[in-house]
């Protein structure tokens, strides 16, 4: 009889008996032999790696998010115009360097472990989440931050139409949802494989 591996084994690293994720292509063998992979120490610190970009990427937006709502809602008219000169400095470029750290360091845990960048749909479909918010980012965003400065400084002299600003929800809303969907994926790794490897029917 043969016994297939569960729908969870395949999925899950294994665990040490301190309950880290042993090196997974070490122990079952999936790696064609002279396949280039990470060792436990660097897989380890590409991952803690990984865990700050992401978190610190989730904090920038939560940032931007409290700068968007003080801009639109602040009673003061000195405070709104500088929320909106403030996310048009301090916005954009942080938010793009930790998304490209995340995505850097994503790739490395992809590419050096069993996970591989389109062998499973969890980490594909991080990768394509994380490689649309790096490009609206530089797209879609960063271009806007002119005209919201702009507009910042205008509003302390009269009442400017507010056409730009309206849709600044918008960023902070897309990519706090992405991210926390990346988060979900990464811990519950749900869907298996793309396609079946050879050897695993
Ligand atoms: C979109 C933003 C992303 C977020 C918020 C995110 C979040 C996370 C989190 C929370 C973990 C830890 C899961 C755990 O240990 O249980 C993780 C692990 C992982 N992530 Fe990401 N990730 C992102 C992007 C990416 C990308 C683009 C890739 C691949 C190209 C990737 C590949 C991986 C891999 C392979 C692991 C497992 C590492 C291991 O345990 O060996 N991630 N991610």
């Amino acid at each position: 009889m043969t016994v297939r591996p569960t729908r969870d084994r395949e999925q899950e690293p294994r665990r040490d008996p301190g309950g880290a994720a042993v090196e997974p292509a070490a122990v079952t063998g999936e790696r064609t032999a002279g396949a280039w992979r990470l060792s436990r120490r660097w897989r380890r610190a590409a991952l803690v790696l990984h865990l700050l970009s992401a978190g610190a990427w989730f904090g920038i937006d939560v940032i931007v998010a409290v700068l968007v709502l003080t801009g639109r809602f602040a009673s003061d008219v000195e405070v709104r115009s500088l929320a909106y000169r403030a996310l048009a400095e301090f916005a954009a470029l942080p938010m793009l360097l930790s998304g490209l750290l995340c995505l850097a360091t994503g790739l490395l845990l992809g590419l050096g472990g069993k996970w591989g960048l389109v062998r499973y749909w969890w980490v594909a479909v991080k990768l394509a989440l994380n490689l649309l918010l790096c490009v609206l980012i530089l797209v879609v965003l960063q271009p806007g931050m002119d005209a919201v400065a702009d507009y910042g400084e205008r509003l302390l002299t009269g009442s400017p139409s507010s056409g730009r600003v309206r849709t600044l929800f918008f960023p902070p809303a897309v990519s706090l949802s992405a991210l926390a969907f990346a988060t979900i994926l990464a811990v519950y790794k749900p869907w298996g494989r793309l396609r079946r490897e050879r050897g695993s029917a």
